[in-house]
């Protein structure tokens, strides 16, 4: 089995030589083979471009595909290729376009919150972010004195990731809040009767919601125990997650998976290439390593590695050992030795 690696840029390289060291100790025997392409600002500066043909075809032919994170270190001149761009050339040429980001906190966590711990309490979410399509992908004008980003999507777009979101659903508490803006925007319009046809005809035993976006942004910080998967559009679910990840105490602790209907999946931390402690050997890899548990068990099938990971991982946080954003003191490499440590 073939993994692609895309290290990208800042903490990217850091966070991803952590998950495959892991990965690699955790299954020796599975016969998976690593190999390395150039993404992000670093293709950009060997190749010209953020997503080169040579990663296309490598990413494409592969079983799985691990990222880091992509980034410019410093300010592009307009019109110029830029790495995000080629993240989501990515997305799309994988069509991946459900993405999967649990929210477990930690219960040794609980300080590294900014939230009170009473509102930590059996917190346990999934995001399901739709992830190639929306104002993300829509017709851009760049103007001077006047720009815009269309925002649309199809029936057959909403359908198919809320369908992936209720699958969940049943196969967790049974509960599902479709987030949108309804009171204002049309796609929201769409999204919420096309949610509400899916749940009506195919899910009737799944207790289905409709949140306004802003609103749950509120009940994030406040009651996000009361929910279990929450489905949203592509950049609803990019601002929610990331305010989530104040449950868990760090950016540096969500992995996430992207599906879709292709073969290859997407694995990838939800967190960017943190330019303010890159390259000094501080970054959090927990999310990393926990991405690629992820790839494990739902790519390639390989659940007993991915969960002997998952464990380690939270027997090295009960241990505390945690880098500075969780107020520890380890560095990627001792993080990435206590797992390994807590492997068997
Ligand atoms: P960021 O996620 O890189 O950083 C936000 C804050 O969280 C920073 O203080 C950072 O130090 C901290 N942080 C993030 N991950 C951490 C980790 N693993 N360990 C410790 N601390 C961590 O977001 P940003 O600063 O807004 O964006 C920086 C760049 O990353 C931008 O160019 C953005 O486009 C890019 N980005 C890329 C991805 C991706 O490739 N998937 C995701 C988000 C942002
Ligand atoms: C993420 C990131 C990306 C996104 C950026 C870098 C394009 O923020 O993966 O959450 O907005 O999807
Ligand atoms: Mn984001």
């Amino acid at each position: 089995m073939n993994i692609v690696v895309l290290p990208g840029d800042g903490i990217g390289p850091e966070v991803t030589e952590a998950a495959v060291t892991v990965c690699q100790r955790a299954a020796p025997d599975a016969g998976l083979t690593w190999s390395e392409s150039a993404f992000g600002y670093a293709a950009i500066e060997s190749d010209g471009v953020p997503f080169p043909e040579s990663t296309r075809t490598a990413c494409q032919s592969s079983d799985a595909v691990l990222l880091g994170a992509v980034g410019s270190p410093a300010d592009l001149p307009a019109g110029s290729p830029r790495p995000e761009d080629g993240l989501l050339e990515l997305r799309a040429a994988l069509g991946t376009w459900a993405n999967l980001r649990p929210v477990r906190p930690h219960p040794v966590l609980r300080d590294a919150s900014p939230l009170r711990p009473e509102f930590l309490d059996d917190v346990d979410l999934l995001f399901v972010r739709e992830l190639t399509g929306g104002i993300y992908f829509g017709e851009k004008i760049a103007g001077e004195d006047r720009a815009s980003d269309e925002c649309a999507y199809t029936r057959a777009e909403v359908e198919r990731v809320t369908r992936k979101a209720f699958e969940l659903a049943r196969s967790r508490r049974g509960k599902l809040a479709s987030v949108d803006k309804a009171n204002i925007l049309e796609t929201s319009r769409l999204w919420r009767r096309v949610t509400q046809d899916i749940g009506d005809s195919e899910f009737p035993d799944v207790e289905l919601e409709h949140v306004l976006v802003d609103a749950m942004a509120m009940h994030l910080l406040r009651r996000s125990a009361e929910f279990d998967v929450i489905v949203t559009e592509n950049m609803f679910g990019d601002i929610l997650t990331d305010e989530a990840s104040m449950i868990a105490g760090s950016m540096g602790m969500l992995p996430s998976a992207s599906l879709g209907s292709g073969k290859v999946g997407l694995y990838e931390p939800i967190h960017g290439t943190a330019p303010d402690i890159a390259g000094r050997g501080i970054a959090n890899p927990y999310a990393a390593i926990l991405s690629s548990a992820m790839l494990l068990r739902w790519s390639l099938g390989l659940d007993e590695a991915a969960s002997r990971i998952e464990r380690a991982v939270d027997d090295a946080v009960t241990a505390g050992v945690t880098t500075p954003d969780l107020g520890g003191s380890a560095t990627t490499a001792t993080i990435t030795e206590a797992v390994i440590d807590r492997l068997d």
